[in-house]
């Protein structure tokens, strides 16, 4: 049996799903629009973010989903931000913690603690240009495909598994804003399947290689 949408029936509860972003949220938004489908199989519980003015607040509020803010300033120092951020995401309860847009690196000790459950979107294809700026290196270097991927989180920048990319092309007439818009409507199409089915379907992982289903 299928709905509309095209996906199974599933049985099992929704997996739960806590979303790190850190800006406006459009990743969210798309993960916030396939939730409401009981057969997508994931639904967003928690909302956390490091900017009190993080757009992504206001479409979790619309939303009717819970947010916690903890920002840098308001700890002594970034050991205890981290164990903030630990508190606020474990309160969730997740299946998944999803990194939508978090534009800041968590320490080890929170990764560990949801080792082969927290994942990243990142706009290149990794492994080139990791980091904060990947779509103004991508141009920088002149390549002429990037695009997007999801990926395990591990103890590095940008470095886990990858479980799922889509390519982009880079057009001549690409400036970072308009090749930025491109990969991130390729990006959000991917996360939103991605996530869907690795929440139905799980996540086996072997050394690099990460596999949904199987
Ligand atoms: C996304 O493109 C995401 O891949 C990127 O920030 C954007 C957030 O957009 N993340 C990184 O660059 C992390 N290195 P959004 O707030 O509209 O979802």
């Amino acid at each position: 049996m299928q709905t509309p949408s095209g996906h199974p029936v599933e049985s099992t509860s929704a997996k739960r799903l806590v979303v790190l972003a850190s800006g406006g949220g459009s990743n969210l938004a798309a993960l916030l629009a396939a939730h409401d489908d009981a057969a997508y199989g994931a639904r967003v519980v928690g909302l956390v973010t490091d900017r009190p003015a993080a757009g992504a607040l206001d479409l979790a509020r619309d939303a009717g989903v819970a947010s916690a803010v903890v920002a840098l300033k308001d700890f002594d120092d970034r050991a205890a931000w981290n164990d903030g951020v630990l508190e606020a995401i474990t309160v969730f309860q997740p299946d998944y913690v999803i990194l939508a847009g978090f534009m800041r690196i968590l320490a080890p000790g929170v990764v560990r603690k949801f080792e082969g459950r927290m994942i990243n979107t990142h706009p290149a294809l990794l492994p080139s240009f990791p980091g904060a700026h990947p779509v103004r290196d991508t141009l920088a270097h002149g390549v002429k495909v990037t695009g997007c991927t999801v990926h395990l989180v591990d103890d590095g920048v940008d470095t886990g598994p990858i479980v799922a990319q889509t390519a982009v092309p880079v057009l001549d007439t690409d400036d970072e804003p308009t090749l930025t818009e491109r990969i991130k409507v390729a990006e959000r199409a991917l996360l939103v399947e991605t996530v869907g089915r690795l929440a139905r379907e799980g996540l086996h992982v072997t050394g690099r290689k990460a596999s949904i289903g199987h």
